[in-house]
């Protein structure tokens, strides 16, 4: 099921112009299969409609303490005891100094007294009003009763200056909701993810490459971060949006892919070792044996042309290889590999298993039907060292992603707890 099928989602709106990015907000949340309740102070209504507010939400806008709508006159303690999360966009200064007083003269600062769950606050005004000591005292209050902050970040402002002030992107807090909603059960590890193809150039303008998107390993990246963990994500050349709060490492070729990989999991100075390593890129075997300094012509006369290539390194044999290395806490590493099959792929996935030494493969066969590069969907079976784990049913990228963290951290759990 999707992650935000049934979830409730109160959006509480500040008078700031960042209202209008509150709306697309709103729109986000919906699409993503949320349920969504406006509810905007006075001085929010001075910036957007109710009208506009409901027809987005698709639910009528809260915005009275005492609606006579409600009979009983309860709608704070009601939305508040319904949703599984309150998000304050905007947060203004002056919004921000109610919530920090515990104050309840407005149907939205108190239904955030009546909440007993989590509470994202995106914060936006001018950079001189968000520096204040007032604010920085009220924002530390805030923090201190467990209130979560996204933003803000710095920029051009509405009202002319640039700085500290805007509120966070529409995607940012969808995604730090998320995050905020979501098992921490990789909370304190760190991961090194492959992700993309690889490129290996012939001459300065021609390359050898595959259809590889990239989206398998970004999915699997979000579910790490999305489950506390830092994310290193070492990748080829695809055009995806970098997950938010990953470490970004863009490669070319297999060598360079196998340099960024190593330069994390042996040591980076002053970081914590990588706790594991999911390899999900479609790494090329072979490069050509010779890349051309210019750029190859043709013959003149109607020839065949052939190329000699040489093997690349094997990445998930030389971590697994390594893998005896122990984390700082003496925690053993656990290393993932992915095997694209288009034939006997579950004993080919296992032949690859034994012989690249990993800890768990996840095999897929990239002719089946909505599998495969580009696909948006992906069957895998995931075989660990004393046979197959678990054998999964078609499912969106995203959902394989999370089962697969969710393996992972079991391992990482067992690897833990024989070490004492
Ligand atoms: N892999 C790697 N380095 C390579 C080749 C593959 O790290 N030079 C990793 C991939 O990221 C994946 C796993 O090894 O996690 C298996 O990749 P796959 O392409 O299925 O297997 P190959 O080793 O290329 O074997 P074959 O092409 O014979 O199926």
């Amino acid at each position: 099921m999707n992650f935000w099928t049934g979830k409730r989602i109160v959006i509480g709106l500040g008078g700031g112009i960042g209202a209008y990015k509150t709306l697309e907000l709103i729109r986000l949340c919906r699409l993503a299969g949320a349920t969504v309740v406006a509810v905007p102070t006075a001085a929010a209504l001075e910036f957007v409609t109710g009208l506009t507010l409901q027809a987005l939400s698709g639910a009528p806008v809260r915005e009275r303490l005492f609606a006579p709508l409600e009979p009983d006159g309860m709608d704070h303690i009601r939305l508040a005891r319904e949703a599984d999360l309150v998000i304050v966009a905007p947060a203004t200064a002056d919004l921000l100094a109610r919530m920090a007083q515990g104050m309840a003269d407005d149907l939205l600062t108190a239904l955030l007294l009546a909440q007993r769950g989590p509470v994202l606050v995106a914060p936006a005004m001018n950079p001189a009003m968000w520096e204040h000591p007032a604010t920085r005292r009220n924002v530390t209050t805030l923090q201190e009763d467990g209130i979560r902050f996204i933003g803000p970040q710095s920029g051009a402002m509405a009202c002319g200056e640039e700085g500290l002030g805007r509120m966070a992107e529409p995607v940012m807090i969808l995604e730090t909701a998320r995050r905020l909603l979501t098992p921490a059960i990789l909370a304190g590890r760190r991961l090194v993810i492959t992700a993309g193809p690889t490129r290996e150039e012939l001459d300065p303008v021609r390359f050898i490459s595959n259809h590889s998107s990239g989206k398998m390993g970004w999915e699997v990246a979000l579910a790490a971060l999305r489950a506390g963990a830092e994310v290193d994500l070492v990748h080829g050349p695809v055009a995806l949006a970098p997950p938010m709060g990953a470490r970004m490492f863009p490669v070319g070729s297999a060598r360079e892919m196998l340099d960024a990989v190593l330069g994390v999991w042996l040591k980076t100075p002053g970081e914590p070792l990588c706790d594991g390593a999911i390899l999900s890129a479609a790494v090329s075997d072979y490069r050509p044996a010779d890349r051309k300094r210019e750029k190859i012509k043709k013959s003149g006369a109607s020839e065949d042309m052939s190329l000699e290539l040489t093997e690349n390194p094997d990445i998930l044999a030389m971590l697994s290889a390594w893998s005896g290395l122990r984390t700082r806490e003496g925690r053993q590493r656990v290393v993932v590999g992915f095997a694209a099959e288009t034939e006997q792929a579950l004993a080919h996935g296992q032949q690859k298993l034994l012989r690249k030494g990993c800890d768990l493969i996840a095999i897929n066969d990239v002719s089946a039907p909505g599998c495969g590069f580009g696909a948006e969907t992906n069957a895998v079976t995931l075989i660990g060292r004393e046979g197959p784990e678990e054998s999964w049913p078609l499912l969106p990228k995203e959902q394989v992603a999370e089962r697969l963290i969710r393996a992972v951290a079991g391992l990482l759990d067992r690897a833990c707890a024989w070490r004492g």
